[in-house]
């Protein structure tokens, strides 16, 4: 039997592109972790990768996946492609040069701005969470848990309405304010969303950073760690 291994182990495709499989292999890994093991509820706390529901996360998924923050990050340094958006030099080989958004990767990267209103629908639930972590057995309490909660609920909201996107519904897409009903109004809210957006990116690593730190708090409290503490009960 003449078998080629190649197709069954493209070895040379994938030793070509390591880093990629490695963030293949990772984004898997961490899929299968959070859907083998989950914590849904602990303690009267939700994980927020479980709010509303692990059935609903692909889409708040793409939306962060295709963010323009990481975006950048993963086309430069994982794909190395393109590696810049500088017209002149680019760096990139004859072989890979850059020849505009127009292959399928990029189509899809750009339904980021249909993937934003899940992002945004999703946000209530975060807040909806923190409020019913205060009501536990029997009484209200602030706990610490509860103020983690609240702080990666404050984190999504805030990397959610500083998107690129919003920034174009707000206000980008008008040409001249004066023109258009309540323009000083839209201009208004539309230069206070750039100054959020001007810090887009450093809320979208600080957000999943929480995302991921308040999934393993909660994690920390299924396996027994005494880390939580009640600062107010009544
Ligand atoms: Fe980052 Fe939209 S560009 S969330």
């Amino acid at each position: 039997m003449n078998v080629n291994w190649k197709v069954l182990f493209p070895y040379e495709l994938i030793e070509a592109n390591w880093r990629l499989w490695s963030f293949i292999a990772i984004l898997g890994v961490g899929f299968w972790a959070l859907t083998a093991f989950p914590v849904a509820q602990i303690a009267g706390y939700v994980d927020p990768f479980y709010s509303p529901t692990i059935l609903i996360v692909p889409l708040p998924g793409a939306f962060r996946l295709t963010c323009y923050a990481y975006r950048k990050d993963y086309h430069r340094h994982l794909f190395e492609h393109p590696l810049g958006c500088s017209n002149a030099d680019r760096g990139d080989s004859a072989a890979r040069k850059y020849t505009g958004e127009r292959n399928a990767v990029f189509q899809l990267e750009n339904l980021h701005r249909y993937f934003m209103y899940a992002g945004l629908a999703i946000l209530p639930f975060f807040y909806y969470d923190f409020a019913y972590s205060l009501v536990y057995s029997g009484s209200f309490v602030l706990r610490i848990g509860s103020l983690i909660l609240l702080a990666n609920a404050l984190l999504l909201t805030a990397w959610t309405f500083s998107c690129h996107a919003v920034r174009h519904i707000v206000g980008g897409n008008i040409d001249c304010y004066s023109c258009v009903a309540a323009g000083g109004a839209r201009k208004a809210v539309y230069d206070r969303q750039s100054w959020l957006n001007s810090h887009h990116e450093a809320l979208a690593w600080i957000s999943l950073l929480t995302i991921i730190f308040t999934d393993l708090y909660l994690r920390g409290l299924t396996a027994g760690l005494p880390i939580d503490h009640t600062l107010l009960r009544l």
